[in-house]
């Protein structure tokens, strides 16, 4: 398979806006922690489908905080944008706002960073396309991403660790 072109973050970059409704809440009239998860990863897997236009598996996900609550009849909005590439996987910045239909107030809820891993349907890694990084804002999230990356790959391997030892 052809590896395609290096992209900007700006041609996978994705926006979903959808309103919360009663069979996404919990009995307080908030969405459910685990909808916003699942939104979470599909806006993150839009923007990495954009990028690579091929299959791909969710590795990762970190750095979810939930700072408030998103009640029903609000729009959610996420965005999603790639921060990095790495051979055959990418990382996905995806942040969640709650915006009310009445006043347009808009507030940040929630961040996640999102790892996948581009695979072809038989299961075999795929190399990603580059990530063209043009600004110092572009190349400052890659490093920030590097960092991440490195704190994932060591909660891996401590997980593999413990997965080796429980199987004993
Ligand atoms: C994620 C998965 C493909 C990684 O498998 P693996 O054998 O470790 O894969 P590889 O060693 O070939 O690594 C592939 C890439 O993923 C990266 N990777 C693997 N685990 C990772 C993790 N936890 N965090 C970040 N990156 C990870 C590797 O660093 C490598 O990146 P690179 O090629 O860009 O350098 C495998 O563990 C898996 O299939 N997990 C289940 C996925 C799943 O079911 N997700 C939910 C439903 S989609």
């Amino acid at each position: 398979m052809t590896t395609l072109p290096p992209k900007h973050a700006s041609a996978s970059a994705t926006e979903m806006v959808q309103v919360v409704l009663p069979n996404d809440a919990n009995p307080l009239g908030y969405i459910l922690g685990g909808t916003v998860m699942h939104l979470i990863d599909i806006a993150g897997a839009i923007a990495c489908h954009r990028h690579t236009r091929s299959l791909l598996v969710t590795a990762a996900v970190d750095g979810l905080q939930f700072l408030h609550p998103i009640k029903v009849g609000d729009l959610i909005i996420l965005k999603a944008r790639v921060t990095a590439v790495w051979s055959t996987s990418l990382e996905v910045e995806v942040e969640v706002f709650s915006e009310e239909t009445l006043t347009g107030m808009r507030k940040m809820t929630s961040r996640a960073f999102l790892t996948f891993v581009a695979t072809d349907r038989e299961g075999k890694r795929l190399p990603v396309p580059g990530l063209i990084l043009e600004t110092p804002d572009d190349q400052q999230r890659a490093a920030e991403a590097d960092v991440r990356r490195a704190e994932r790959l060591k909660a891996r391997r401590e997980l593999e660790q413990r997965e080796l030892e429980a199987s004993r």
